[in-house]
């Protein structure tokens, strides 16, 4: 109760991280750690608030990256190990990462073969290869799909570049939550590419691989894993990111408007455009916490964007909505916070976290001056 008139005081819109759900997934992720022996790296493109790295460092070995300022805040905010892969580094690029982290990995051959005397001495070298199968709902998030550009096809593999190498990655999945799917893909990953693993370190088999989900079967994907880098002697690496803060975090909302069009949609004081990107771009409608399965009243949940189809669901409850009601709109960590734009100009939403003593900490705010600056600092004279 006393948390519940804490955070009603709270300003809308908001993230609410709850770090006992966090730890909750924490705990799988250290379980399969220890099953396995593999080392996990938390992938900075799907969550980099670094406010609550602190929370999630003892139980991780390290970040993963997408490009060099990825690097330089998995280097100087979370430390162990840094990987840092980009699809595409200029020369620049390489240098400014080489001497902040332990292992680059190229996107091409061409890169590799451009920068790999940069880089030697530095850091572990890799490669991104592509097994050119994978599991992923939606081709736009496919790495597989036709005429991909990330990473190396078997048929396209010089075996000269792997006297290069200490260790390739090999990103295929996304949002699996089918343990069997998983050992298919490893099995296709070994056949085609056994051969040189035999000669590398470590393989990073990416991320997506969601063994958090409940009922995933941990013990049969660590006994995998582990049977999988003895075969091959190498260290293996999954590179999570939603994995480590699915359902860790509500997007906290205020109802400001009812209108009606042969349908009620409730205007919320936010937009899948601007704050929960992914709803929109993969059509994936979120959850809302007081929503009911058969409740009575229906509304479509409408952003306060311009977007004619900008909307977060539709959603039913017991009972009518109000202005000035909050919602709790479910899993909005992932590819949320790392993806928030001013579109509209609309408030961006605050970051919090309600520590395990219930306690509620503020992470970040942003203001009027914070949407300026992003626009223009100077102006033409
Ligand atoms: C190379 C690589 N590693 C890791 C990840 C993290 O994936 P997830 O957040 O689904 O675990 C991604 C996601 O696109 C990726 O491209």
């Amino acid at each position: 109760m006393r948390n519940e008139m804490k955070s009603l005081q709270l300003k809308t819109p908001y993230f609410l991280i709850d770090e006992n759900k966090l730890i909750k997934n924490l705990e799988i992720a250290k379980k399969l750690k220890e099953l396995s022996g593999v080392k996990l790296v938390l992938a900075l493109k799907c969550f980099s608030t670094w406010g609550v790295f602190d929370i999630i460092k003892p139980y991780l070995d390290g970040t993963t990256s997408s490009s060099p300022f990825e690097v330089k805040l998995g280097h100087e905010m979370f430390g162990g190990e840094t990987h840092a892969y980009s699809v595409g580094y200029s020369e620049d690029d390489v240098h400014e990462v080489v001497d902040i982290c332990d292992k680059l990995i190229f996107n091409s051959q061409s890169q590799l073969i451009a920068y790999h005397h940069l880089v030697e001495g530095k850091a572990s070298l890799g490669l991104r290869l592509n097994p050119g199968v994978s599991y992923a709902k939606q081709d736009l998030a496919n790495p597989a799909r036709q005429f991909s550009r990330l990473g190396v096809h078997a048929d396209n593999i010089d075996p000269k570049v792997f006297a290069l190498l200490d260790g390739v990655m090999i990103h295929m999945n996304c949002e699996n939550k089918d343990v069997d799917v998983f050992l298919r893909l490893l099995d296709t990953v070994s056949d085609k590419f056994g051969t040189y693993f035999n000669q590398l370190k470590w393989v990073s088999l990416g991320g997506g691989v969601f063994f958090t989900w409940p009922g995933y079967d941990v013990q049969k994907l660590a006994r995998a894993l582990r049977a999988f880098g003895a075969r091959h002697t190498v260290q293996l690496y999954l590179e999570p990111g939603e994995a480590i803060i699915t359902n860790t975090t509500d997007l906290v909302v205020t109802v400001v408007d009812i209108v009606e069009n042969e349908i009620k949609t409730a205007i919320l004081d936010s937009a899948t455009e601007a704050h929960r990107l992914d709803t929109l771009l993969y059509n994936e409608p979120a959850s809302i916490v007081e929503s009911s399965n058969n409740g009575e009243y229906t509304y479509v949940m409408g952003s306060c964007s311009c977007l004619a189809g900008d909307q977060f669901c539709v959603a039913s409850f017991d009972t009518q909505l109000n202005i000035g009601q909050r919602l709790h709109i479910t899993d909005s960590a992932g590819y949320t916070m790392v993806k928030l734009n001013w579109f509209n100009g609309i408030r961006m939403p605050s970051i919090y976290c309600q520590r395990e003593n219930g306690n509620i900490q503020l992470l970040n705010s942003f203001h009027y001056q914070d949407f300026k600056r992003t626009l223009s600092q100077w102006s033409v004279s």
